[in-house]
């Protein structure tokens, strides 16, 4: 353990503010800007956003996933359609999505509807994988217990032996992508002093999106 305390580690925010001037009125044109500095800083994986999920019962489970697409409907990830967020996906089709850009000292909150992308979107994206990944995800039963790192080694192995002969590597129908159509969308801007600025975007019935001022 180290000999600091938790409770004493603290950084004040200092870089940059947020107004409501700055904003631009659609918010995923906003987000875009944002994802857009993030890449151009140099973030580390400034795709990387957490999503939150339920299951029927109201568990709640996070992890990390990458964004891979973004388009005026919403935010796309891929995955296991057999993972437990898959399973948490189809028993409760809402979520959540947070982004954190330590760099820039800015998070996003997204939440919203869960929708499957076309079969067609999925194909697009796996085939645009490199080969290692492809043959990955067909070898791993995700979210399932495995004995040993070895056994998941030999799946792989099996994998990579039926399609020795160049056969091409067709996406697994239990793989594919996800779309998060947002409702709200959160900008948070670190502060001096914890004062931070806070914007959310909500839907309204009409599809127009109304901006509020939070407090920090
Ligand atoms: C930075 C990062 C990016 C990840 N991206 C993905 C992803 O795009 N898709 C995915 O299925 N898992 C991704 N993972 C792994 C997930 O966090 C998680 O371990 C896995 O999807 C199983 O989650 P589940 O059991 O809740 O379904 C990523 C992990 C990290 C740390």
């Amino acid at each position: 353990m180290s000999d600091q305390s938790i409770s004493d580690l603290r950084k004040d925010y200092q870089k940059d503010s947020l107004t409501r001037a700055e904003l631009l009125s659609d918010p995923m044109q906003q987000f875009q800007s944002w994802l857009d500095t993030a890449i151009k800083a140099k973030v580390l994986e400034p795709t990387a956003m957490n999503l939150a999920t339920s299951s029927a019962e109201g568990v709640i489970s996070s992890r990390m996933v990458l964004l891979k697409d973004l388009d005026a409907r919403g935010f796309s990830f891929f995955t296991n359609y057999e993972s437990r967020k898959a399973s948490d996906l189809a028993e409760h089709g809402r979520a959540a999505l947070c982004f954190w850009w330590g760099a820039l000292e800015r998070q996003v909150r997204i939440e919203g509807v869960i929708e499957k992308v076309s079969a067609q979107d999925s194909d697009d994206y796996y085939s645009r994988r490199p080969r290692g990944s492809r043959i990955g995800a067909i070898a791993s039963r995700q979210s399932t217990e495995l004995s040993s790192h070895a056994e998941l080694e030999q799946q792989v192995k099996e994998v990579e032996k039926q399609y020795a002969q160049g056969a091409e590597i067709q996406r697994p129908e239990y793989w594919g992508g996800y779309r998060l159509l947002p409702e709200s969308l959160e900008f948070w801007q670190g502060r001096p002093s914890r004062l931070h600025d806070r914007f959310c975007y909500q839907k309204s019935e009409d599809g127009q999106w109304q901006v509020r001022r939070l407090a920090p």
